[in-house]
């Protein structure tokens, strides 16, 4: 008897698993090494492999994820996996409104205003491209699809509510929302000069921008929840704030103006405000707001509802745009703004002496002080004049930002001279996927901040 094997140790059938497994286990060596070259260059809406804009360097962020492979693992889930499963679902559903949308707010006619560089010239590739430097993400909208393109991180959790703002968009005007692509920053410091640009204007997005910049403002992401100091959703902190404004009548409010805030945020005039800090001589009381203590005690003593209790607030730019303005309006108390230089979309719709008081920078105190000896001698008109500054924030309600967004959005496709196209380095991004990245208290607060159909078709822009 002879057993063939016993004779030839070396028979093809003994090498060929070797071979086979050898070869699987070199392609799978590739193949991981493919996959952690490809998840290593992948930029996400929590600034994995991003530097922070260079132009506003911050810290970076600790990541959640323990080792290597968790955060490969996590960044090939919620980048990669996540969109595909979930597609389908939001489809192309498009609505037939009933009845037409009623004239937007006067303020809308910004819109037009902050485009007119572009009227001529219209939107080109080379605009686009020309913004990029300046930009810390690029949105691609395709068919109602979100595609973004990473080139910097964002502090904090800026992007992931700015681009669950534009999710939300989407959903409330399904199949509506035209293609566009637009860069942003998420900075607060408008970059693109009139003069410097002058020649060559390049449409970027931010959330505020001044009479010097062709900046395009755009609602920031507190609206949607800043999940790091505790401020909820747009539509829950207002109607808090508000209630709490009702807690003390306005004329049995502290008959002072009132600040509280970071003086030390480079900004002289949060420096010169300290001087006003004298009840009897200035009429106002200026206070230190100490993040890292009210971090510590869980931003309770904080909180926006239990700050209207004064006559006058007064509003006074940091280092450049505030987000603070929008909660210090939604108070009853008369708001005394300090001549401000920065602009957000909503802010070119305040009025002086109509829903807000101006004070004059060069004659601060004085100013301060003038202004809390008119209010405190003519009650109605002063109570008037912080009613009214709480009316426009009651009007501005989430559902009239999504109609801003769109008209802001519709108007600058219009001026595209081409068909947006989502870069190859981009990825799509839609709610699963920013779901997947966010900590619990973000979903929390994006969750709270979910939008569903609009029931009416946006507003109309009124015509040129
Ligand atoms: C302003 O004055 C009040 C009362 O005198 C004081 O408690 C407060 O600390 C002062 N604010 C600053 C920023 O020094």
């Amino acid at each position: 008897m002879v057993l063939p094997s016993k004779h030839t140790p070396r028979s093809p059938a003994y090498l060929l698993p070797c071979v086979l497994a050898l070869s699987l286990f070199s392609l799978t060596g590739l193949l991981l090494y493919k996959v952690d070259d490809v998840v290593s260059r992948t930029g996400t809406v929590v600034g994995h492999n991003l530097e922070p804009t260079p132009w506003h360097v911050f810290p970076h962020k600790p990541f959640d994820e323990e080792t290597r492979q968790q955060r490969a693992y996590k960044i090939l889930q919620c980048s990669y996996l996540t969109c595909r499963y979930a597609a389908g679902e939001s489809g192309e559903e498009r609505r037939k409104f009933p009845g037409g949308g009623g004239e937007c707010p006067d303020f809308f006619g910004a819109i037009r205003r902050d485009l007119e560089p572009w009227m001529e010239s219209r939107i080109t590739k080379g605009h686009v491209a020309g913004a990029q430097r300046l930009a810390a993400f690029r949105v691609v909208i395709v068919d109602g699809k979100m595609f973004v393109d990473w080139y910097y991180a964002c502090v904090q959790s800026r992007a992931m509510f700015t681009l669950w703002g534009l999710l939300q968009l989407l959903k409330r005007y399904p199949g509506k929302v035209p293609d566009v692509d637009m860069m942003f920053d998420c900075m607060d410091k408008p970059t693109v000069n009139r003069v410097e640009y002058q020649g060559m204007p390049v449409p970027l997005f931010r959330y505020c921008t001044t009479k010097e910049h062709f900046d395009i403002p755009f609602p920031d992401w507190s609206f949607w929840g800043w999940a790091e100091i505790n401020i909820r959703p747009w539509s829950e902190e207002f109607p808090d704030i508000k209630r709490g404004s009702q807690a003390v009548s306005w004329r049995n409010k502290i008959p002072r103006a009132y600040w509280k805030g970071n003086p030390d945020v480079s900004s002289p005039i949060r420096v010169e405000l300290l001087n006003c800090n004298h009840s009897r001589k200035w009429g106002a009381q200026i206070m230190r707001q100490d993040w890292d203590e009210a971090a510590k005690a869980g931003f309770k003593e904080s909180r926006l509802s239990d700050q209207c209790n004064h006559r006058y607030k007064i509003y006074a730019e940091g280092y450049a745009w505030s987000v603070s303005l929008k909660y210090i309006l939604s108070c009853d108390s008369v708001a005394l703004l300090i001549a401000p230089q920065y602009e957000d979309f909503f802010s070119r719709g305040l009025v002086p002496e109509h829903n807000f008081w101006p004070v004059d920078p060069l004659k601060l105190c004085p100013s301060i002080k003038y202004a809390v000896e008119w209010g405190n001698q003519h009650l109605e008109e002063a109570e008037a004049i912080g009613k009214r500054g709480q009316e426009f924030m009651e009007s501005l309600t989430i559902d009239r930002i999504y109609e801003y967004m769109f008209h802001l959005i519709s108007e600058y496709s219009k001026l595209q001279d081409f068909k947006p196209t989502p870069p190859p380095t981009s990825l799509e991004v839609c709610e699963e996927s920013l779901l997947c990245y966010a900590d619990d208290k973000q979903r929390a607060f994006l969750r709270k901040s979910s939008a569903s159909h609009a029931p009416t078709p946006p507003c109309n822009l009124k015509p040129l």
